[in-house]
């Protein structure tokens, strides 16, 4: 072995012995509580149909894009795309990114400088996280949800000043007071940035233009992983925030652009979501419904959300992960959230509910989950 191969194997024996070795599973036929299709597009036939009637109807269109946006991977269609979900958030301009992790990289990377400040949220996303590390900004996270711990570090802030949260948390599902932090937040000249990659869907249109605040925040990022089935990710803010960025984003400049299919996918979705009234309410009921079926006061507790994500928090790896074998053995796909992805001590099972869940299948997880939390 040579010392680099030494020391990865040392690593990776690091996680193993503390039982948190990561491994990639194939797909599994298990019923779903586990993936973000919260409105089950991803499984929509008519989605698949309009997709490929679309790609059909463009019978110029290349199966690649043959380059970055700057040089020959731009189309009309991807301007024309950015302009209408810009629109349908009611934000002024967007700018497509590849995947949310390029989009928060992009962004915070590019937009704090040395001098500058991020603050961010303590449970916020890696991604978010990496882009903030990636400036040569001053950095500082705040409690989670918390407006005093968030005015504390503002008070700390220099230069251009930004404010990075979720409108609904990814590990945890619940929402930030998000008026009360765009107020604290101009109070001190700060600028919001609001991450909406698991609120779009429960929100068609996000949460911050559920609540009428999308001129007030700074930039949001909707991701059309989750709810809108696809891949990569729109930054929403200013027209001259989105030329700034295509002038530079590293996460936009430099990486090839989007094919045509996947850009169709992605306005195909958004037509889907225009009508997506019914599956909206049936995500409401499911999560309503699983809330009422799982036993209040628990040795292991709910976490409070009104959300598809679900949180029971069991404190420890193995805990975590023996609920989750024993549910998945019993035929659900639930999975367990484990240390260092959530801070120790909070490991959980994570628990996403969709539009097609049944009754059925969400009271039978519920009386098995209530079986544990109690012992
Ligand atoms: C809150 C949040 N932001 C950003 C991302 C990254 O988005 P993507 O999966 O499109 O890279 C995720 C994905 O897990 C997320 O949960």
């Amino acid at each position: 072995m040579t010392s680099a191969e030494k020391y990865i194997e040392s690593k990776l024996e690091e996680r193993r012995s503390s039982g948190i070795y990561r491994t990639l599973k194939p797909e599994n036929d298990l019923i779903d509580f586990c993936s973000n299709d919260y409105l089950g597009f991803a499984r929509s036939v008519a989605l698949k149909s309009s997709i490929d009637l679309e790609v059909q109807n463009h019978p110029q269109s290349l199966n690649g894009s043959t380059g970055s946006r700057l040089l020959s991977g731009n189309l009309q269609y991807a301007e024309d795309l950015e302009k209408s979900i810009a629109a349908y958030h009611q934000y002024q301009a967007g700018l497509l990114f590849n995947s949310g992790y390029d989009a928060n990289l992009g962004l915070l990377s590019s937009l704090a400088l040395r001098g500058d400040t991020i603050i961010l949220d303590e449970l916020i996303h890696a991604s978010a996280i990496d882009g903030a590390r990636l400036s040569y900004a001053n950095r500082y996270s705040f409690k989670h949800n918390d407006t005093g711990s968030l005015e504390a570090k503002l008070k700390l802030a220099k230069g251009n000043c930004y404010v990075v949260i979720e409108s609904v948390y990814s590990m945890d599902g619940n929402t930030p007071p998000l008026l009360d932090i765009l107020n604290i937040a101009e109070r001190y000249g700060a600028h919001l940035i609001v991450d909406e990659a698991h609120a779009v869907g429960l929100y068609p249109k996000g949460l911050v233009t559920e609540l009428g605040l999308q001129g007030k925040v700074f930039a949001s990022l909707v991701t059309f992983g989750k709810a809108l089935s696809g891949h990569g990710a729109i930054i929403l803010g200013s027209d001259i925030l989105r030329q700034y960025l295509i002038n530079f984003a590293r996460p936009f400049i430099y990486t090839t652009a989007a094919s045509f299919h996947q850009l169709a996918s992605i306005k195909m979705a958004y037509q889907l979501l225009n009508n997506a009234e019914p599956e909206i309410i049936s995500l409401k009921n499911n999560i309503k419904l699983f809330k009422e079926q799982i036993k209040p006061e628990s040795v292991y507790p709910l976490l409070n959300s009104d959300s598809p994500i679900q949180c029971i928090v069991f404190k420890s790896n193995d805990k975590a992960r023996d609920i989750a074998n024993i549910l998945q053995n019993k035929g659900f796909d639930v999975r367990a959230i484990l240390s260092p992805t959530v801070a120790t001590g909070t490991e959980r099972i994570r628990i996403c509910l969709h539009a097609f869940n049944t009754a059925n299948d969400i009271n039978k997880l519920a009386t098995i989950i209530n079986q544990f939390i109690n012992a």
